[in-house]
């Protein structure tokens, strides 16, 4: 250890105090080099815990040594070079993937009995399971669950709520859904039927009759309670850094120890919806303005630089700081951390959600909200999205022609157009004449993709092998409108008409970008290259994207149910919001070919390999882990949590052996 701070830390140092360089190779070997510290530290940890445990052989320490030393020997030339590195980041991210895929089998998928399940829900939760765990285990298991363990997401998202007492946590149930104006909805269950309840919105009644008919799949098997759900796109519920620490801090110590089962009289603690809607309502409408501040910043530690910002930022500079705790180069190193805003105040300026949401009703009142996604430092509950799970846009190519539908078919990777493909709508956030879509996500990318210009501001910076040493890579800057000549085509576009927008802002995107009509979903299954963008809230499409053969890049602010079950760089490849790595990472799987701007000749093989491997364990990944059972059997442990926390009895409830 002390010897690889010694190593690196001095050149590091010498470095920092005179780069000057847009994507110098320090932030990639420092990245790298944090990385190889962690990795060291990680294998020493798990070394020692199995030792502790006495499991399995792990690959000995001595070797994983002498792999860190040969990272450290190549790495050490770059860190005196500026812009140059000798492997390809990319490389390291889909090599580490990997491993954090066989890590995450190891702890997600281990248990094959209800004994086991139970032991390892006590040892991670230092709880024990909620009642019906065993109905739970076994409806999991007749539908071959492969993640039987891992539910972090859920514990995470309920541990905030055991601060507040059942009573209270119904009574708010309550409280949301009674007034319209907060669009929420409710859902009962009563006898193990579930019920949309009156009041519903009747433009959102599909939506929670999808979710009922999730519910139909097992609420048989739960007690009497309500739901309160989120209809918007938007996140609602922020809590203040200083308000969530210390109910974090209180709800750790309450822990769930007790074995009865659920209360009986559970139908009376639950409140009908009122005739006449209330009018109160905790939400405030932060709709058309800029959010980052007061629902992002505000859930930060007073120490980061979300809430330090004194200067404003320059909205058209990269803030290379902004990124690189969660960048490797160029490249997105850590997907979480990517999704944290703390120490990232540039996104004030970078998404329609932070610009200018179309509809965001938010409180800072600990609320529980069930949404389908969620923005960094929100506290909704997520519940898989009915969307996918009724298809309301899905995966289905089809190979012949019918019905006077031309066929679509999901041909073999290599058969596939080599372009980047993406089409949508301009409704991330409200253009209401003051020019925000300039920032925003969408508009970016058709802008970089469909209407870069040979002027400064367009230059992409990417890593690309160096003209002279064919064994290093440098960052190299070119004109954004040489990019197509190059052989990197896209064909990224706004459809039929430009939305969510106000004076001058419809007419200056219409003359921007220009329009096409819409396609067919299926027709995206022609590309090699997919890109994700999240827009308004959820992703109605990555689901799809995953399942085809296809290669789907996913740049987002918002988080799912599914996140922590897939692993960035092995069943996706990651895109910075900021974009700045999109065409390196386009250029790295797709490869180029043809004269720059200065007519110097330019090649680069295409990683068609390393595209295909990533397309193919995403659809394979999806196929087990992501299935429409799976969405069911998330839920069903998810409401037999929510069960517990809101029953009087909550302290004595649980399941044991
Ligand atoms: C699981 O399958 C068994 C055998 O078919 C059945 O008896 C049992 O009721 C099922 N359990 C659940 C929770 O669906
Ligand atoms: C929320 O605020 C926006 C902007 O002030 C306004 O246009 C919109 O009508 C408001 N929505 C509701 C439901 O009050
Ligand atoms: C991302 O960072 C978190 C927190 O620092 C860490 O727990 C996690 O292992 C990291 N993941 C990756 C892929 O590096
Ligand atoms: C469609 O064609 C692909 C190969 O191009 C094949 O893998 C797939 O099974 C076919 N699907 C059907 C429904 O025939
Ligand atoms: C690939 O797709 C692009 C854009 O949709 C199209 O212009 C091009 O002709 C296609 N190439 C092939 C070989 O089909
Ligand atoms: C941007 O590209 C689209 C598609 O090629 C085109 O219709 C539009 O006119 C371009 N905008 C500008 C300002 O050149």
């Amino acid at each position: 250890m002390t010897l690889t701070a010694i190593l690196f830390i001095v050149p590091g140092l010498r470095f920092i105090w005179t780069s000057r360089r847009p994507y110098p190779a320090l932030s990639s070997s420092t990245m790298t080099l944090s990385f190889l510290v962690v990795y060291l530290a990680w294998s020493l940890h798990t070394r020692t815990k199995r030792a502790m445990n006495n499991t399995e052989q792990t690959p000995s320490l001595t070797r994983r040594i002498i792999i860190l030393f040969v990272f450290i020997a190549l790495l050490y030339p770059s860190l005196i070079k500026t812009n140059t590195v000798h492997f390809h980041p990319i490389d390291l991210l889909m090599f580490d993937a990997q491993n954090r895929y066989l890590t995450y089998i190891d702890h997600a998928t281990k248990s094959t009995t209800l004994a086991e399940a139970v032991l390892h829900y006590q040892s991670t939760y230092q709880d024990t399971p909620p009642p019906g765990f065993d109905v739970w285990f076994d409806y999991a298991r007749n539908r071959s669950a492969i993640v039987i363990d891992e539910f972090n997401q859920i514990y995470n998202d309920l541990l905030p709520f055991r601060t507040l007492k059942p009573a209270e946590l119904r009574y708010q149930t309550w409280n949301m859904v009674s007034n319209p104006w907060n669009e929420i909805s409710g859902i009962s269950i009563r006898n193990g039927v579930a019920k949309v309840q009156e009041n519903v919105l009747p433009t959102h009644r599909w939506m929670l009759e999808g979710i009922v008919k999730m519910l139909d799949k097992f609420s048989v098997h739960l007690p009497d309670l309500d739901l309160a759900f989120n209809l918007n796109d938007e996140s609602r519920v922020a809590i203040r850094y200083e308000d969530l620490r210390m109910s974090q801090s209180t709800a750790a110590a309450q822990g769930f120890r007790g074995s009865s089962g659920f209360s009986t009289s559970r139908a009376n603690g639950w409140t009908d919806v009122p005739a006449e809607p209330i009018t109160e309502t905790e939400f405030e409408n932060w709709s058309f303005r800029n959010t980052f501040n007061e629902w992002a910043a505000l859930t930060c530690s007073p120490s980061t630089a979300a809430r330090r910002r004194v200067a404003p930022m320059s909205k058209s500079q990269l803030c290379i700081e902004c990124a690189s705790d969660h960048s490797l180069g160029q490249f997105v190193s850590n997907w979480s951390v990517a999704a944290d805003p703390c120490h990232q105040p540039d996104l004030a300026h970078l998404h329609g959600f932070y610009l200018s949401p179309a509809a965001f009703k938010a409180t800072h009142q600990l609320r529980p909200v069930f949404s389908q996604s969620r923005a960094g430092g929100f506290n909704d509950i997520l519940y898989p999205s009915s969307w996918n799970y009724i298809d309301k846009v899905g995966y289905a190519p089809t190979n012949n022609s019918e019905d006077g539908r031309p066929a679509y078919p999901d041909t073999p990777f290599k058969e596939k157009n080599a372009t980047l493909y993406w089409r949508g709508a301009t409704s991330e956030g409200v253009s209401t004449g003051t020019g925000s879509w300039r920032g925003m996500a969408r508009q970016r990318m058709v802008h970089m993709a469909t209407n870069s210009t040979s002027s400064q501001h367009d230059a992409a910076t990417l890593l690309l092998p160096n003209v002279r040493h064919s064994d290093r890579l440098t960052y190299t800057s070119l004109p954004g409108s040489s990019l197509s000549s190059l052989g990197l085509k896209t064909d990224v576009r706004f459809v039929n008409e430009i939305v969510r927008c106000g004076g001058k802002d419809c007419d200056e995107q219409t003359v921007e970008f220009g329009l096409t009509s819409s396609a067919d979903f299926q027709s995206h299954w022609q590309y090699k290259y997919l890109v994700d963008l999240d827009g308004a809230g959820f992703s109605g499409r990555f689901l799809p994207f995953l399942q085809s053969r296809s290669l789907p890049f996913k740049a987002a602010l918002f988080r799912e149910w599914y996140d922590s079950r897939l692993i960035p760089w092995l069943h996706f490849v990651p895109l910075d919001l900021r974009l700045h790595g999109m065409w390196s990472t386009f250029a790295y799987f797709a490869g180029m070919q043809g004269r720059d701007s200065t007519g110097r000749s330019r090649y680069w093989k295409a990683h068609d390999r390393e595209a295909e491997l990533i397309a193919e364990s995403g659809r394979e990944w999806s196929k087990k882990a992501l299935r429409k059972e799976d969405m069911e059997i998330y839920f069903f442990r998810l409401l037999l949590e929510w069960a517990r926390l809101t029953d009087d009895n909550r302290d004595e409830l649980g399941f044991t052996l």
